[in-house]
């Protein structure tokens, strides 16, 4: 399957063969460090404070043979009035490819538009694509299967849900979402909305959260708690999951908020998996895109 070239935006740019074919991919390069992006680099263009999404594209990077570059706006001319538009042109004159998060969707896509190399969605408050893949390698590797298998998640509807719930309805999953009034993910997400955290947990495979306060939210922070205080993923909610479900959250975790400190560091917890298939995800999609397999 030829993915070369390939921006990866949101989750419905590939289709559901390509999505598997990444997910198998990434799992045949857990622990295989073969040079296939030697003489490769991959600019990581941050606009917002990033721990996984980052590090985990530069060890990618690094693991593949290639190398990474942190390309700080402040320190481009961008901070000085160069358009988007010509930083893009130039960066493809030098990069292979570029990891991009920004808060606007719009802005990435523009972008990908004006780049003539992959593009990919390290976060924007539309969807976190890569996030995606690992929760959902996660899920096949602590589960054993996708088919059939009921996420229930708790709290706000976020980018991290949006692209959690594109992706499992591609493969057989189902999503029940227990929001409250004012945090449901957006109209047409492929989901089962709900109010009550207890219908989402009940009988549920996989259970998972994000944290209440995203960035660029911080100027609402007390009205969120406040609105969000009753969608904690507790133990409550996990002894109303199925027998062996597992948690999950793309962290930074806030315990005490949004998962109580028992479920995060509970036997339970697929949370640390979950951070470090982002490595091998991101990996599999830098060698697919850079036609490297
Ligand atoms: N989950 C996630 O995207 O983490 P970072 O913000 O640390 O990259």
């Amino acid at each position: 399957m030829n993915l070369k070239g390939r921006d990866f935006l949101r989750v419905d740019d590939f289709s559901t063969d390509e999505l598997l074919h990444v997910l198998d991919f990434a799992t045949k390069l857990k622990g295989d460090r073969t040079p296939r992006l030697a003489g490769h680099t991959l600019g990581l263009v941050f606009a917002q404070p990033s721990t996984r999404t980052r590090i985990s594209f530069s060890v990618a990077m690094a693991q593949l043979g290639g190398m990474p570059i942190t390309l700080q706006a402040s320190e481009m001319q961008l901070s000085r009035g160069e358009s988007l538009g010509d930083t893009a042109r130039v960066l493809s004159r030098y990069v292979d490819a570029i990891a991009i998060r920004t808060l606007s969707h719009a802005e990435l896509e523009e972008w990908a538009e004006v780049a003539t190399i992959p593009v990919i969605n390290a976060l924007t408050q539309g969807e976190h694509p890569c996030q995606a893949l690992a929760d959902v390698l996660t899920i096949r590797d602590r589960i054993g299967r996708l088919e059939g298998v009921k996420i229930g998640w708790v709290g706000d509807g976020t980018n991290v849900l949006v692209s959690l719930a594109r992706l499992a309805s591609r493969l057989g999953m189902e999503v029940v979402a227990a929001c409250p009034e004012g945090y449901d993910p957006p109209v047409g997400t492929p989901l089962t909305l709900v109010r009550d955290p207890a219908e989402a947990a009940r009988d549920a495979n996989v259970l998972v959260t994000d944290i209440w306060v995203s960035l660029g939210q911080e100027a609402t922070k007390e009205q969120r708690l406040r609105d969000l205080e009753s969608y904690r993923l507790d133990s409550t909610l996990l002894d109303l999951a199925a027998d062996g479900a597992i948690a999950m959250h793309c962290l930074p975790a806030h315990p005490g908020e949004e998962i109580s400190a028992d479920v995060l560091y509970s036997e339970n917890s697929a949370i640390w998996d979950e951070a470090e298939n982002r490595l091998h995800v991101q990996k599999a999609l830098l060698a697919l895109v850079l036609g490297a397999v």
